[in-house]
């Protein structure tokens, strides 16, 4: 597909955005039998709608003029109708723990497409160091699926993103200081690395509201109790990818930002949409992007004399994103990542061997405190209580573990990263 600029198509009202509620109601979307792929993509935009509404509320709190106040709550509320259709077309599902699943596997494939495309190494090396640990959520879940309903978790998502154990989330409970990244200046990073941790981010914040909202639609124990401990683990999670955000950014140069990553996921999708129904969804959706973007374009300049371009020199998009390429690509790079990095920990900006810092050091006494006793650890007993039942654990690997010591599927490792 020819690269375009954006700022270019035909411009377009913001209030074409609102809707008579009555049309807003899409049939739910069925993935079943249909390219598993599509519904990660409704999925994620319903994710970043949400985080373009989120961001206008941040950027109106930021704000004293008046005018651009009104301004960005117009944009505010068209974020918001896109977000409930989309919301209304998302697959129905008889449990919340089937949408733990979708939300873990989207984190998982789309971390890993954006991580092979980042060229800024730091950022880089953030999404790798979540990605091992939303690849342990899935698993978990997965077990727990299996051992309440005897689902398998390989059907549900379609077998496209393999199933096994990764940094364990155990291990994943650290010191709230070791959170924290390096902010990266946009000057340096580009839009491409801005757009990326936009994506990542909103799915994130989503995942966080969803299991923090819908642990108390679970009917077991265990699975509340799972909900919950992902939650803290997503939370820091997205503390990571929000400090690595550039400070010195405006409000007006955020919301051009915004738009245009919202309007570059759209085209990406458009791209490689196998559904025709949902391609056309996706073109609509990607010319309302483009109104966005142009509006925000002309905030910029009316209220901080600057021209885009300052902002995104080379306004054309990059290679779209890509969904479609687990196979080939997502698959091996995801093993790579877990061979590579199952062993780390962070350690305040930065990230080191969990066996090669001291024992006294924050992280160890946080995670020790709340991972007492290890046998009331939700994360670990659903893996535990499989083996007990099944005599073995669930997975789907196309080939042995990366991680020969992850390889016993009778006994939990609750040893690597701590
Ligand atoms: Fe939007
Ligand atoms: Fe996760
Ligand atoms: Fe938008």
């Amino acid at each position: 597909m020819a690269s375009i600029n954006p700022f270019e198509i035909k411009k377009e009202k913001t209030e074409d955005d609102f809707a008579p509620l009555g049309e807003l109601w899409y049939r739910p979307y069925t993935a079943d039998g249909s390219n598993p792929c599509s519904a990660l993509r409704v999925l994620l935009a319903c994710c970043t709608e949400s985080a373009s509404v989120f961001l206008k509320h941040d950027l109106v709190a930021r704000c004293a003029a008046a005018d651009l106040k009104r301004e960005i709550a117009l944009l505010a509320r068209a974020e918001q109708f896109q977000q409930e259709g989309l919301s209304l077309f998302c697959r129905e599902k008889p449990a919340a723990l089937f949408y733990a699943l979708f939300y873990e596997q989207l984190n998982e494939e789309l971390t890993a497409a954006v991580a092979q495309k980042e060229t800024d190494e730091y950022v880089k090396a953030a999404f790798d160091f979540a990605l091992a640990e939303d690849c342990d959520h899935l698993y978990r879940f997965s077990c727990l699926i299996k051992a309440e309903s005897d689902a398998d978790a390989k059907e549900i998502t379609g077998g496209i993103t393999e199933i096994m154990p990764g940094r364990p989330s155990i291990s994943q409970h650290r010191y709230p200081f070791d959170d924290v990244r390096r902010f990266v200046p946009f000057a340096l990073s580009g839009v491409k690395t801005w757009i990326h941790l936009f994506a990542v981010a909103a799915v994130k914040r989503r995942t966080l509201d969803f299991y923090t909202n819908a642990g108390y639609l679970c009917r077991s124990e265990t699975a509340r109790r799972l909900f919950a401990e992902i939650a803290l683990t997503e939370e820091q999670h997205l503390m990571q990818y929000d400090s690595l955000s550039d400070p010195s950014l405006s409000v007006t140069e955020k919301l051009v930002l915004c738009e245009y990553a919202e309007c570059y996921l759209y085209y990406s999708a458009y791209a490689e949409e196998t559904d025709e129904k949902i391609k056309q969804l996706w073109e609509k959706r990607f010319l309302r992007e483009a109104a966005h973007l142009q509006k925000a374009a002309q905030l910029l300049k009316t209220f901080e004399n600057k021209d885009y371009k300052a902002l995104i020199p080379q306004e054309n998009f990059p290679d779209p994103l890509s969904l479609n390429d687990f196979a080939e690509k997502n698959k091996p790079y995801i093993r790579k990542v877990l061979k590579e990095t199952i062993d780390l920990t962070a350690v305040l900006e930065d990230y080191a061997k969990a066996d090669e810092i001291p024992q006294n050091y924050a992280f160890f006494k946080y995670n020790g405190k709340v991972t007492r006793p290890t046998e009331k650890v939700a994360s670990h007993s659903v893996a535990e209580k499989l083996i007990e039942r099944d005599g073995k654990d669930y997975r789907f690997e196309e080939s042995p573990h990366p991680v020969p010591e992850m390889r016993d599927r009778t006994r939990d490792n609750t040893r690597a990263g701590r």
